[in-house]
């Protein structure tokens, strides 16, 4: 059986990767040509810790290439797993229309029964689009079918996701298909649930809005706690003991940012209200995690009180620790409303730096990128804590003070213990705690 991706952004790399790593033998298709030729020479154009190694390894076994020819990569697989891109639009619904586009060139290029596994994250729907597309476009009468197979993997960990899933979700309509997918993922045979399509595209939409209420919902405490004498760490610990609630996801903070909840929340409240549905559930969810970021300017601006002209380092740029991905991340408009401010800014991150010159160039008068968290701390009037990555949990804060002009920190994720930072000499804050 050979297998096809379509798209090797994120989750077409990890995916054409992880399959060729579960013994299938994958290629990996693009329109831009500049990932094909990385990949191709065992480089990923994305920062995931353990990819690069694996890309290597299967590259050089022989099971796994890239290609640009997408008319070629279909005429030669047997299955196909579209992962192309679904942006936002302006409404907040995803845009399909790359989608569209690969069901067009698989209906152009149906030389077999193929098999085209949607992995991208679609709206409840998109399969009977796909597939009608593909009846219209086909010049043959041959045979295929359409299923769903959506991914759950998160960066930074995106490896051991796709080797350790928690479950596997196929949608599917007829008996060769569901057979095809249970082969593909026999490996995981103890961990797969199927049904129809509709049912697996909604899991994934529905799964990824969940998780985002649960962080909207602690950082709405966080706000309680603030305004009395409450702990939000301890309030998550203490709810997290429910099994019913559990402990993860429950990490108040800056509130979510990435590719896919702030998207994916926005693009299910557009779908059920399409569909006549009220989803001010979800949309209260997405303005409580937009409001994180002028609460925590508030926050900066009560220790600053004038912001003009301070010097402040920010610390962490990614949206989350172990990626270098700044889609959605907070760092992003914490910085814009500092500079609208008009303070300077000292910026570092262990990864996301180079992601963050294409927004912010290093021309910009009032940025400076610093090559570690102690020289963006260097004279500066505050330090500022985006992502919790763990290098800045080892730093050594001494150090820190010694360097900086003002000892104030503003922990937008709850880094440190507020008693030990205070016992350093540091003026600390952080979010939902005294
Ligand atoms: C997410 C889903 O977890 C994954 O299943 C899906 O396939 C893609 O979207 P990802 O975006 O990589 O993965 O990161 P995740 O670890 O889920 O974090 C998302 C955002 O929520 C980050 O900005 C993170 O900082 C934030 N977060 C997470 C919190 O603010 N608090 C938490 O308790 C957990």
């Amino acid at each position: 059986m050979k297998i096809g991706i379509i798209g090797t952004g994120y989750v077409g790399l990890v995916t054409a990767v992880g399959l060729s790593e579960l013994g299938h033998e994958v290629t990996g298709t693009d329109i831009v040509e500049e990932k094909i030729d990385m990949a191709s020479r065992g480089i990923t154009h994305i920062y995931e810790p353990g990819l690069d190694q694996m890309l290597k390894k299967n590259l050089k076994q022989g099971n796994l290439s890239f290609s640009s020819n997408l008319n070629k990569t279909i005429l030669s697989s047997d299955v196909l797993f579209v992962c192309v891109g679904t942006p936002q639009r302006e409404d907040g619904s995803a845009d399909m229309s790359f989608v569209e586009e690969v069901s067009r060139k698989v209906a152009e290029n149906l030389n077999a029964y193929k098999l085209v596994v949607e992995k991208s994250t679609v709206p409840v729907k998109t399969s009977m689009w796909i597939k009608r597309t593909i009846s219209l476009y086909k010049k043959s009468e041959i045979d295929f079918d359409v299923a769903s197979n959506p991914e759950f993997l998160r960066e930074g960990s995106a490896v051991s996701d796709f080797l350790n899933p928690d479950r596997i979700i196929l949608g599917a309509e007829t008996d060769k298909a569901k057979d095809i997918l249970k082969k593909i993922y026999e490996k995981f045979k103890d961990r797969i649930l199927i049904t129809n399509i509709d049912t697996a595209e909604l899991i994934k939409h529905a799964s990824n809005s969940f998780l985002a209420l649960k962080i909207s919902y602690i950082n709405l405490m966080s706000e309680m706690c603030e305004k009395t004498e409450a702990d939000v760490e301890q309030v998550a610990k203490g709810m997290g003991f429910d099994p019913r609630i559990g402990p993860l996801f429950l990490r108040a903070g800056l509130g979510y940012g990435g590719s896919c909840f702030p998207k994916d929340i926005r693009a299910l409240t557009k779908i059920g209200e399409d569909l006549g549905i009220n989803m001010n559930l979800l949309k209260e969810a997405d303005r409580i995690n937009l409001e994180r970021i002028s609460v925590y300017v508030e926050k900066i601006k009560k220790a600053l009180w004038i912001l003009k002209d301070k010097k402040i380092a920010v610390l962490g740029l990614s949206f989350k620790p172990e990626t270098d991905d700044i889609r959605e991340a907070p760092s992003v408009k914490v910085i814009q409303e500092l500079i609208k401010e008009g303070s300077f800014l000292r910026l570092y991150d262990p990864k996301a730096m180079e992601n963050m010159k294409e927004v912010f160039p290093e021309e910009q008068p009032q940025l400076l990128y610093a090559k570690s968290s102690y020289e963006a701390a260097k004279d500066a009037n505050a330090l500022l804590f985006i992502t919790e990555w763990d290098e800045f949990k080892k730093l050594d804060l001494r150090k820190v003070k010694e360097v900086m002009a003002n000892p104030i920190i503003i922990d937008g994720r709850n880094i440190f213990e507020p008693v030990t930072v205070r016992e350093l000499g540091f003026e600390y804050y952080s979010i939902g705690r005294k």
